[in-house]
């Protein structure tokens, strides 16, 4: 039996709940569950180790488990922040618009306030297993016209390709996605400015806005995906999505690599009449970045 037959059979048997069946999650093990994308591993072993490395794989769990989004649980820490965790809801976290989009229509307000509870409990187990899956990103965002595309379907995963026969038990199908290979893709989550629909407005990322009136007006030419998904890594579009700012030696080597900073620097003395003119340095750098847009961002 091929090695994706056997992950059949015990995907099959071990399978969550079917994941987009229209209701509603009230609790966080439930929505985890409906975007649980364990399973992929069996079959897409090498992209699931590197996505697993990903910040995807921990968007509320801040840098070094720092659990960001803890103030907005706090009584009278934020103009979001209720006076009781169990009266949070999804609108008192403007923050899942982009770090945990699938709650927005797929969970009740409980999960919000199972979640405020979880932050001022500190409880890292329960909110890690919140996360932006391969479900995510290759069903629930993965259509952006939706007036002209269509709603995306419930058993269909969207890819570079089509691929009428899937062998996974929910997502029988792959369908060529119209947006996965555009800067668009990764500017929906990835900020174009101030979000200004939100009762406060609320500004976190804004690279993509940079990328487009910065980066493409002088010229550039290169997409996201050119530079954070490729060259592949082990064959594959490169899901670690580097950098990974828990990673801070790495992190350090490569911003290094992509800010090259040339200074000049020239001295002046003067040698007659000094008196009361100081002696002047003069100092010339040049920062040149090979980033597609402003770092850091926000
Ligand atoms: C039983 C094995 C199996 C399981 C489980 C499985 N896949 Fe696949 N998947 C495949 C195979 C085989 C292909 C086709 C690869 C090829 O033709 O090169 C594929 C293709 C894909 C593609 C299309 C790649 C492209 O070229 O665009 C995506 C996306 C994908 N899978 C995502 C997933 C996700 C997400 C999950 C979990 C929800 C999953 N797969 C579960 C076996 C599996
Ligand atoms: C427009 C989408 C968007 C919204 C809304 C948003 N974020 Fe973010 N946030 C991102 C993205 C994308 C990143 C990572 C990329 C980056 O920093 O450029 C990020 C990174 C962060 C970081 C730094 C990384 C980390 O995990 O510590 C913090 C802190 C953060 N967000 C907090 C928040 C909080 C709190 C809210 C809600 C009040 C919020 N964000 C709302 C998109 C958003
Ligand atoms: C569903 C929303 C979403 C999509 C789509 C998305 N991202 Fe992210 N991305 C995030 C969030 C949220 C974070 C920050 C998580 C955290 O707080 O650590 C992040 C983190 C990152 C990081 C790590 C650096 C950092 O500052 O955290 C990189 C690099 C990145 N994304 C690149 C991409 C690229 C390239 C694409 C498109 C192929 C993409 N992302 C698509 C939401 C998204
Ligand atoms: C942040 C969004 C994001 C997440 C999370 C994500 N993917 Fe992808 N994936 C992409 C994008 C974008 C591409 C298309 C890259 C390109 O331009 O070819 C892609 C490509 C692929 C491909 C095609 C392989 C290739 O080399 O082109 C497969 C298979 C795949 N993903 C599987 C998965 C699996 C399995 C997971 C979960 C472990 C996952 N993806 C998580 C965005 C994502
Ligand atoms: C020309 C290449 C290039 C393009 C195009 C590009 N990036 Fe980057 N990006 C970089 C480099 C270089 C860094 C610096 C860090 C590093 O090297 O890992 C970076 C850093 C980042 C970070 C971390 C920023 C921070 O302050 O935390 C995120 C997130 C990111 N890119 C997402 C994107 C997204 C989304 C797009 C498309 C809208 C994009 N990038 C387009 C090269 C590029």
């Amino acid at each position: 039996m091929k090695h994706w037959m056997i992950a059949l059979v015990v995907a099959a048997l071990a399978l969550p709940g079917m994941a987009f069946a229209g209701q509603k999650a009230t609790t966080i093990d439930e929505l985890a569950q409906m975007f649980d994308a364990s399973r992929c591993k069996a079959c897409h072993g090498e992209i699931y180790r590197q996505w697993e490395t990903s910040h995807h794989a921990r968007p509320l769990m801040g840098v070094h488990g720092g659990l960001k989004d803890t103030p907005l649980a706090m009584a009278g820490a934020t103009p979001w922040s209720p006076e009781h965790p169990s009266e949070a809801t999804l609108e008192t976290f403007p923050c899942f618009k982009c770090h945990l989009p699938q709650a927005l229509t797929h969970a009740e307000d409980s999960v919000a306030a199972e979640y405020a509870q979880a932050l001022l409990d500190q409880d890292r187990r329960k909110i890690g297993q919140l996360k932006i899956t391969c479900i995510v990103c290759h069903n629930h965002r993965a259509i952006i016209h939706r007036l002209q595309e269509g709603e995306p379907e419930p058993n269909v995963l969207y890819g570079t390709r089509d691929i009428p026969n899937h062998p996974d038990p929910v997502f029988t199908e792959i369908r060529q996605s119209p947006v996965m290979k555009e800067p668009l893709y990764c500017g929906q989550c990835h900020g174009v400015g101030v979000n200004l629909e939100f009762g406060n407005p609320v500004q976190c990322a804004t690279l993509y806005g940079s990328y487009q009136h910065a980066y493409i007006p002088a010229g550039g030419t290169q997409s996201c995906q050119d530079c954070h998904l490729y060259p592949k890594k082990d064959g594959f579009a490169d899901h670690r999505m580097l950098p990974d700012w828990n990673d801070t030696e790495l992190m350090s080597q490569r911003l290094a690599e992509s800010l090259s900073l040339n200074m000049q620097a020239m001295g002046y003395e003067w040698l007659r009449a000094g008196g009361d003119r100081p002696n002047r340095l003069v100092i010339e750098t040049k920062i040149d970045s090979k980033a597609g847009h402003r770092i850091p961002d926000g």
